[in-house]
């Protein structure tokens, strides 16, 4: 299927900022599993997996639209020290995917490309989830204290 003007565009640029998720959510599972955080790991590894299937449902998807899948370009992936600079940093980062995504909704509505719009609300649901699992656990961290969150990550 032709794919309306613009659109590939937009799910290139979705694209690089799922397969930064991959790259960035294994990163911070490999750290949370080597400083003792089991719990964190799993849900860091969960995450890495939602992130392939985001990637994999994109690549697909321009496909179908017969436009060449951009695999080869990353943003910035975010990194940290602690485990709360690794929350921020997934905070902002889930942020502005539900940004871009809203913005390539627009843009679908606004060419009729509803096939393409269906895609990206799915999406955005995913990561409006991200964003609210990381809003949660700044938050139990700020009414528990980071110790005894911590304490709690340490077994499965
Ligand atoms: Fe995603
Ligand atoms: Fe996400």
């Amino acid at each position: 299927m032709k794919a309306k003007e613009g659109v590939v565009e937009f799910l290139n640029q979705i694209l690089k900022s799922e397969l930064t998720a991959v790259h960035q959510y294994l990163l911070h599972a490999a750290l949370c599993k080597n400083w003792g955080y089991e719990r964190l790991h799993e849900h860091f590894s969960h995450l890495a997996q939602e992130e392939v299937s985001h990637s994999s449902g994109l690549i697909g998807h321009i496909l179908y639209l017969d436009g060449t899948p951009d695999v080869a370009h990353l943003d910035q992936v975010g990194a940290g020290r602690t485990v709360k600079d690794l929350f921020k940093a997934d905070l902002e980062f889930e942020r502005e995917d539900v940004e871009s995504l809203r913005k390539a909704i627009v843009h679908c509505a606004k060419v009729g490309d509803f096939t393409t719009r269906h895609l990206m609300e799915d999406m955005a649901v995913d990561s409006e989830e991200h964003v609210d699992w990381f809003e949660t656990q700044l938050r139990t961290i700020d009414q528990v204290g980071l110790d005894r969150y911590l304490a709690e990550q340490i077994k499965k």
